[in-house]
């Protein structure tokens, strides 16, 4: 499971003797997807080194506690960008898949929705958005860009309107496969024998123009989904400059280094004016990559590869503030956007999750009204459904919910009860009452991740070329890697 947490650094807000600055600090978010808190050096990680980060921390402020508004990249998103919980945008799905896995569906972030992007962009400032988006794209059309970072006040976006997918790098599987784990093995075969059984001992009769028709179903039904694996990256997996795509399908190698690139190249730009800078790494979620220069440095694996290259990035970026004086008038921030995907295991078996490390808070309570039936039993992931699903099948319930002091048990391992914490139903009778507060303030609003805004909507796929040259493109020149342009801005 993905557990909520985030982390936070506050680079200190000094004032500088221009008018403009002291009335208009800049603003760079950085979100590093599925990373976890354990992984970090300024929260006790001693075996993966992210120096640059830990830096911020020092230099700044380390939250403790400091929690996602959901467990899963869409809605958390949707949270973060609007100050807002996700199921009052309609940004919480009540379905088993909480979030967009195809690019041409009608759902997203609602248009009228106020993210901070379009308020700053208001007060003059200039906006981008590099790496990252996930909140939808288009409504009517291909090209309406309804939902895109453009129409939510990010002037400039260079990045993936979707998430990084194991699909979206050969090698490395598809999210797909994880049907297999829904398909009831046990009762086909079952049913399919008893046919069989029946058949042979002329109980029931079983024509041949049956058998040879549930076979051909059965072979059409794995030849289509076949082809939807083989043919996933190239509608789902592409950069877009602007409102063009630029690249379809993306190598993702050197992303990073492109990115960072490109966010060093709008602070240069942007240098005489406020300006706000989200940087939203498509590391470390799966499929993992590192740059040739990352890779196999780490003890970690490509995971660990993939942090230290973030690391790296962050790094950038800070130098740069340094070079153009900008570091005491800009506020940076950087956070996950949620906890580790555990249950994240590469198809050559190798460890891609993230660690959550072990929650240091004081005196925090939570509790639980429902958990996932996590799997194997007692753990804290959903291995058998690759992620935890919080729908009726999925969840057990509790009433009264279950109830953890953090400051004494930080590893949640001992559920309270009224005999061992004598506080108990005043405690929970607080929680109660915030809990029926914030339902009654929900108002209905449109669903954006209802299955019909999730489904495939081919008159809504974006595509480079054309459709019989899969809308294959590479719009944006090649430039190399961009380690020794970054290295030579130096500071
Ligand atoms: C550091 O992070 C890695 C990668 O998530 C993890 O496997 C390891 O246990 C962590 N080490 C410590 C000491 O927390
Ligand atoms: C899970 O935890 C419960 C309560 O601590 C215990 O009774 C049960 O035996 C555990 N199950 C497994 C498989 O360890
Ligand atoms: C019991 O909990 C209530 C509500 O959180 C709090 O106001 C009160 O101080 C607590 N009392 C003790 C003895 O902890
Ligand atoms: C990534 O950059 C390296 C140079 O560091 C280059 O050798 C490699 O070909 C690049 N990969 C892609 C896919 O462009």
């Amino acid at each position: 499971m993905k557990s909520p947490w985030t982390l936070v650094f506050l680079s200190p807000l000094l004032c500088v003797p221009t008018a403009w600055a002291v009335s208009k600090p800049n603003f760079i978010l950085m979100m590093v997807d599925d990373l976890g808190i354990g992984d970090l050096g300024c929260y006790g990680n001693t075996t993966l080194k992210t120096p640059h980060i830990d830096k911020l921390a020092e230099d700044g402020v380390k939250l403790t506690q400091h929690i996602a508004a959901s467990p899963l990249c869409t809605p958390s998103r949707a949270a973060f960008l609007t100050g807002r919980y996700p199921i009052r945008s309609g940004m919480a799905s009540h379905g088993l898949i909480g979030v967009y896995i195809i690019s041409a569906v009608s759902g997203g972030l609602p248009r009228e929705e106020i993210t901070f992007a379009k308020i700053l962009k208001e007060q003059g400032y200039a906006t981008a958005l590099i790496g990252k988006w996930h909140l939808g794209l288009n409504c009517e059309h291909n090209t309406d860009h309804c939902h895109h970072p453009n129409t939510h006040g990010f002037e400039h976006f260079y990045g993936i309107p979707m998430t990084n997918l194991r699909d979206c790098q050969s090698g490395h599987g598809s999210i797909f496969y994880n049907v297999r784990n829904h398909i009831p093995y046990k009762a086909l075969s079952i049913g399919l024998v008893t046919l069989l059984l029946l058949h042979i001992k002329g109980l029931v009769l079983i024509s041949r123009r049956f058998a040879l028709c549930l076979g051909a179903i059965l072979i059409m039904t794995m030849a289509l989904f076949f082809l939807w694996v083989l043919t996933f990256p190239y509608f789902n997996c592409f950069l877009m400059r602007g409102g063009e795509v630029v690249e379809q399908p993306y190598v993702s190698e050197n992303l990073t280094q492109k990115m960072t690139n490109e966010a060093i190249e709008f602070l240069e730009r942007n240098s005489e004016r406020p300006f706000l800078l989200f940087f939203s790494y498509l590391q470390v979620h799966t499929a993992l990559f590192a740059s040739p220069r990352f890779r196999g440095k780490s003890r970690h694996g490509l995971y660990g590869d993939a942090v230290m290259e973030v690391d790296w990035s962050v790094g950038q970026i800070m130098q740069t503030l340094e070079r153009l004086k900008l570091r005491e008038n800009t506020l940076v921030y950087l956070t996950s956007d949620q906890g580790p995907h555990l249950e994240e295991i590469s198809i050559h078996g190798e460890v891609h999750r993230g660690y959550n490390g072990i929650y240091k808070g004081t005196s925090i309570w939570k509790a639980f009204f429902f958990t996932p039936d996590f799997y194997p039993e007692n753990s804290t992931a959903c291995f058998h459904t690759h992620a935890c699903f919080c729908t009726e099948a999925y969840v057990t319930h509790h009433d009264p919910p279950l109830l953890y002091d953090l400051s004494k048990d930080p590893s949640e391992t001992n559920a309270l009860t009224p005999n061992s914490e004598p506080n108990f139903s005043a405690i929970m009778e607080v929680i109660m009452e915030a809990a029926r507060r914030h339902t009654q303030s929900v108002k209905a609003t449109e669903d954006q991740l209802s299955a019909l805004h999730k489904t495939w909507k081919p008159w809504l796929q974006p595509c480079c070329s054309s459709l019989h040259q899969l809308c294959m493109c590479q719009r944006d020149p090649q430039t190399g890697i961009v380690e020794n342009a970054a290295e030579g801005h130096g500071d």
